[in-house]
């Protein structure tokens, strides 16, 4: 059975990872291509270009994208000045002895592989950044900032509503191939360098073709903390039914302590291309995108609640 899962922002690219892995039976380029133009996408403000920039303004975009054939990973964090982070993390995982380059390194290792520069401050985003400034009674600008510390401010970017969002996609070809990609601008209005959980595999996402794959949206620090992604697939590897799996996963993030607790959506399937969508926290409600070998185009489901799952 091929099957792609990609959460609710993530439309814009069903077609041509649909198209890529029916045509194909690439699961990496599936998942790739289906990010990169939710990358491209401007209207999108979690991801890549027109993603909310960080603190001082900046555009910092992470990816990582996973081969549950090989187990074989590549990811970047704090990437700046280029349109394709996906991109760049799947030549990392490709070209290099290492898995995760951040900040000035991943630039680096961008430019070596000609990889696409560009801008992905749009007007609209650093519009929203400026605005949001001026609500905490800021100059909009970066230098207003310079000799200010920034703790204070990071903490009044709890909003669930802007420290949240990504897009992943997890895809799975006839012969059972799983792979899993992440990417994100990360928590709006950020403190500068920080990652969430996208970059950091085992906690946005994880794939092992074995047993099946997870990739998380949302709350980042959560994932971090309880190891979500990796989580969800050890315990599919104990025996766990998927839904099981996966409630088990929400009830660790659930014994987290923490004086903000953001939304989490976790997309999930197995080796088998059973799949699980649940969404949990404040901002809860949420729909993902389903496209299997049986389907003439995309649809949209709406994911469960964690007290939807069967145990
Ligand atoms: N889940 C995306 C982030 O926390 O950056």
């Amino acid at each position: 059975m091929q099957i792609i899962i990609a959460n609710s922002i993530a439309g814009v690219g069903m077609p041509i990872a649909a198209n890529t892995l029916k045509n194909t039976q690439s699961v990496l380029d599936s998942v790739e291509y289906g990010i990169r133009q939710v990358e491209l996408d401007p209207t999108i403000h979690s991801v890549g270009r027109g993603g909310w920039p960080n603190v001082l303004g900046q555009a910092e975009l992470d990816a990582a994208i996973m081969n549950g054939d090989t187990m074989e990973t590549g990811a970047v964090g704090a990437l700046q000045g280029y349109l394709h982070p996906i991109s760049v993390a799947r030549q990392v995982m490709e070209k290099l002895p290492h898995v995760l380059l951040v900040g000035y390194g991943a630039a680096r290792f961008a430019a070596e592989q000609n990889m696409e520069a560009g801008e992905n401050l749009t007007p609209e985003s650093i519009e929203g950044w400026q605005k949001w400034l001026q609500s905490q009674n800021r100059e909009p600008s970066a230098e207003s900032l310079e000799t200010e510390p920034l703790t204070d401010l990071a903490w009044r970017t709890t909003d669930p509503l802007t420290a949240k969002g990504t897009t992943i996609y997890l895809a799975r070809n006839e012969a059972g191939s799983i792979a899993s990609g992440v990417s994100t601008s990360g928590w709006a209005w950020k403190y500068p360098g920080r990652l969430g959980d996208s970059p950091l595999i085992g906690a946005g996402s994880y794939a092992d073709s074995r047993y099946g794959a997870a990739a998380c949206i949302g709350h980042g620090e959560l994932a971090i903390r309880a190891g979500t992604a990796r989580a969800v697939v050890l315990y599919l590897k104990m025996g766990m039914s998927l839904q099981a799996a996966c409630k088990e996963a929400i009830e660790d993030l659930h014994h987290l302590k923490t004086s903000f607790r953001g939304s989490i959506c976790l997309h999930t399937m197995d080796h088998n291309g059973n799949y699980c969508v649940v969404a949990d926290g404040p901002e809860a409600h949420t729909y993902y995108w389903l496209w299997t070998d049986s389907m003439a185009a995309p649809e949209k489901r709406d994911a469960l609640y964690p007290e939807e799952l069967e145990a």
